[in-house]
């Protein structure tokens, strides 16, 4: 017979375990960077709880940006941040995390003018464990003094925690908003594995005319951010209040039914869906290859005389689809590559109709991902201890 002082004990210890763990109820941990005090407070649009840094890093001091850069429409978490002036590399350390899980870790930056300089940092880096991540550009920003530069990783921990670190390579102060991380089904994004991690280029919701309207947790249980992408003067929105189902076994990114309840077609009926995007020059690697995700699901009943089939190509080479594609009525599917794709300096996509087509190409949404190799994520290294 178990003690009853013994439960007791075992209740305690549980409730001490709970207070130590940095993860939520859902696994993700949600921080506000440079917030001050020990209390953290609910997110107005994702209703998740964001905390402050004070238990993740002990180095840094924590300022907040500039009044005149406290607008509306930017979220709390860019009101205050930790800067990084002494010391090349500072590393958060993220604990209670699954062993072996595929997570998502996302970081901001809003510079905001918190030094009164009116001056950002050029550059700096960002590492997960000892392996490079990205490098944070606030002048490639439209906006560099308030506005804020965000970045994304999907990678495999191998251990119970990762550090990412803020690497200073003379271009200035690092310095840091906010770091989000979430953990996503191993079956998602199979490009990611122990081996290599995913690094965002670019997410966005095709067909979404509402340019306030981003996608996030609750909408996407993952909380990937899916920003609006449309232009009226060459495409025409679709849209459905239906459910988009993304249950299928063979899809692998499960992109939400906000997302895939709007495409977008072009204007011009006999007309192709034209987009492109520049290879960023990485210090490791000046053309990096892509791996690109394209979402397709159909919202519109089709009349049975009627098709809608395209076909994708990149820099005029048939992509993924050996032969005409046609979306399933309120089913997603997603076009993808399982290998970075390495053409040149610039990819050139166009969806066209094929010849026995009677409506013009959608697309509901589009990923771009370069690719970084991720050896050693969990180690932690001493300061000091490590080559950058
Ligand atoms: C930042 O602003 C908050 C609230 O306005 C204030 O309590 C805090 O002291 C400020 N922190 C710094 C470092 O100025
Ligand atoms: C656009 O989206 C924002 C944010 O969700 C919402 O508050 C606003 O009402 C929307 N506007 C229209 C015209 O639907
Ligand atoms: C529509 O697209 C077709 C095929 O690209 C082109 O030949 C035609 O000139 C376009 N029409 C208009 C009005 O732009
Ligand atoms: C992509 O399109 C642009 C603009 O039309 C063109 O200048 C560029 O050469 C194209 N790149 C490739 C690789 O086809």
């Amino acid at each position: 017979m178990v003690p009853r002082w013994w439960l007791q004990l075992l209740c305690l210890a549980g409730g001490i375990l709970q207070a130590l763990a940095q993860t939520d109820s859902i696994g993700f941990i949600s921080i506000d960077c440079g917030l001050p005090g020990e209390g953290g407070y609910i997110d107005d649009t994702t209703k998740l709880a964001y905390v402050p840094d004070t238990g993740f890093i002990d180095s840094g001091t924590n300022h907040n940006i500039s009044a005149e850069y406290l607008r509306p429409i930017q979220s709390r978490r860019s009101y205050n941040l930790r800067s990084f002036p002494d010391g090349t590399r500072n590393c958060y350390t993220l604990r209670s995390l699954v062993r072996g899980l595929k997570y998502l870790v996302r970081a901001s930056f809003t510079y905001g003018n918190y030094d009164g300089l009116s001056r950002p940092p050029a550059s700096f880096d960002l590492h997960i464990g000892v392996n490079f991540w990205t490098t944070v550009n606030m002048w490639s920003w439209s906006d560099p003094l308030g506005g804020a530069v965000t970045v994304e990783a999907i990678v495999v921990v191998p251990d119970d925690m990762v550090q990412v670190c803020l690497v200073n390579t003379g271009g200035g102060t690092p310095f840091i908003s906010s770091l989000d991380l979430r953990p996503l089904k191993m079956k998602l994004y199979p490009q990611v594995t122990a081996a290599q991690g995913l690094v965002l280029y670019g997410r966005l919701n095709a067909g979404q005319a509402n340019v306030s309207y981003i996608v996030r947790y609750p909408d996407d249980p993952h909380d990937r951010i899916w920003p609006p992408w449309f232009d009226a003067t060459i495409w025409t929105e679709m849209s459905t209040t239906g459910r988009v189902l993304n249950g299928d076994e063979k899809d692998f990114f499960v992109a939400p039914t906000a997302v895939m309840q709007t495409a977008m077609t072009p204007r011009n009926a006999s007309g192709s869906i034209d987009f492109s995007w520049d290879a960023e020059p990485r210090p490791d690697d000046p053309t990096p290859g892509y791996i690109a995700i394209m979402h397709f699901a159909e919202l519109q009943l089709i009349d049975t005389n009627a098709v809608r089939e395209f076909y994708v190509s990149i820099n005029g080479k048939p992509w993924y689809y050996s032969s005409g594609y046609t979306p399933v009525y309120l089913n997603s599917a997603a076009a993808y590559d399982s290998v970075p794709s390495r053409y040149s300096s610039s990819y050139n996509v166009s969806i066209t109709a094929t010849a026995s087509s009677t409506l013009p190409p959608i697309i509901n949404a589009v990923e771009v991902f370069s690719v970084i190799p991720t050896t050693n994520l969990g180690t932690e290294y001493q300061d000091g201890n490590y080559l950058i």
